[in-house]
C-alpha cells in the first residue's frame, strides 16, 4: 500500500512509519491521521515485522498538532467526528499487540504529543519540545490527551502543561517519565532500533501480552469520551476562531470567554 503523507519501510524486521509533511512541521490532517492508522494496521497483519517505528521527516519536527487549516469552519457533529476518528487511530497504535516506538526528532506538539503518547514507547531527540497547546485555540487536547498525559506523568504537571500550554523540553519530559530516553539527534534512530533490537530478542506473544495487561490496568471511566464532547462544544465558541485566526495571522489571540 503507498501513502501520500507517509513514508513505510520495512526493514530487519522493523516498520517504519514516517510522517512526511515537514513543509508544515508534519501537522496531521485528516488523510494523514487516516493514513496512520492504516499503516499500523498493516504492520500488525505483515508477519515480517516485530516492531513499529514513528517518527517524523525533516530534523525539526515530529508532528506540530492536528492540522489547524482543517478546524475552520467545522460545526459540533463534525468536530467531534474529528476527534473521535484521532482518538480511534490512536487506539490502534496503544492496542497494538507488536510495540510501538516513537522517535521524537523535534515539535511534539497538541496531536504530535498525543501521538507519540499513544506509543508504546518515546525516545526523545535533545531538540524534541513537548507540549498541548490546544486552549490557546480555545480547544481542548482531544485525540487522548487530557487521558494520556494525566495517566503518564500524573494529575499536576499535565493540568499544569494542559492550562499554560507551557512547552518542555527533553530533559524535563525524562525527568516527568513522559519519555524513556533522550540522545542525541543523531542518535536518535540507532537508540530506537537499540530498543527494538532488544525487545526482539523476547517472546513476541508474551510481549504482546504484557502491552494487552498494562493497557488493561489504564481501563476506567471513559474520560476519552467526554474529550470527544468537550472538543465538539469547543467548536461552536468564538474563543476557537478567534484563537484558529491569530495562529494564522502569526498574532496573540484576544479570548472572551465566548
Ligand atoms: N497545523 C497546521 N499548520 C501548521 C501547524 C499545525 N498544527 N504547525 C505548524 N504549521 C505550519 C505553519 O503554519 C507554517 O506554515 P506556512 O509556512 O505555510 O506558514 C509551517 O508549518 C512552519 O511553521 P512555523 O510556525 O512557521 O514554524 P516556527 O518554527 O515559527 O514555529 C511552532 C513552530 C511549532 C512553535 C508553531 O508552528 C506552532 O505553534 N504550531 C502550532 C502548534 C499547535 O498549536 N498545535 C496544536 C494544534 S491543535
Amino acid at each position: 500500500m503507498s501513502f501520500q503523507n507517509l513514508i513505510y519501510k520495512v526493514e530487519n524486521n522493523q516498520a517504519t512509519i514516517t510522517i512526511n509533511r515537514p513543509d508544515k512541521l508534519n501537522a496531521l490532517n485528516a488523510l494523514t491521521v487516516q493514513e496512520i492508522s492504516v499503516a499500523v494496521k498493516q504492520a500488525i497483519a505483515d508477519s515480517e515485522v516485530r516492531i513499529i517505528i514513528l517518527t517524523g521527516a525533516g530534523e525539526k519536527s515530529f508532528v506540530a498538532g492536528a492540522d489547524i487549516s482543517e478546524f475552520e469552519g467545522l460545526n459540533e457533529e463534525q468536530s467531534r467526528a474529528l476527534a473521535q476518528a484521532g482518538q480511534d487511530a490512536f487506539f490502534v497504535i496503544e492496542n497494538s499487540p507488536k510495540p510501538v516506538i516513537a522517535a521524537v526528532n523535534g515539535f511534539a506538539l497538541g496531536g504530535g504529543c498525543e501521538l507519540a503518547m499513544a506509543c508504546h514507547l518515546r525516545v526523545a531527540a535533545e531538540n524534541a519540545r513537548f507540549g498541548q497547546p490546544e486552549v490557546k485555540l480555545g480547544l481542548i487536547p482531544a485525540y487522548g490527551g487530557t487521558q494520556r498525559l494525566t495517566k503518564l506523568i500524573g494529575k499536576t504537571k499535565a493540568l499544569e502543561l494542559m492550562i499554560t500550554t507551557d512547552m518542555i523540553n527533553a530533559s524535563e519530559a525524562l525527568q516527568l517519565g513522559l519519555v524513556n530516553y533522550v540522545v542525541p539527534q543523531a542518535e536518535l534512530m540507532n537508540k530506537t532500533h537499540e530498543l527494538a533490537s532488544k525487545i526482539m530478542k523476547q517472546a513476541p506473544l508474551a510481549v504482546a501480552g504484557v502491552i494487552r495487561c498494562v493497557n488493561d490496568f489504564y481501563k476506567q471511566v471513559n474520560g476519552f469520551q467526554s474529550e470527544v464532547e468537550v472538543f465538539g462544544k469547543c467548536f461552536k465558541t468564538e474563543d476557537n476562531k478567534e484563537g484558529v485566526a491569530a495562529f494564522k495571522e502569526k498574532r496573540n489571540p484576544v479570548f472572551k470567554g465566548k
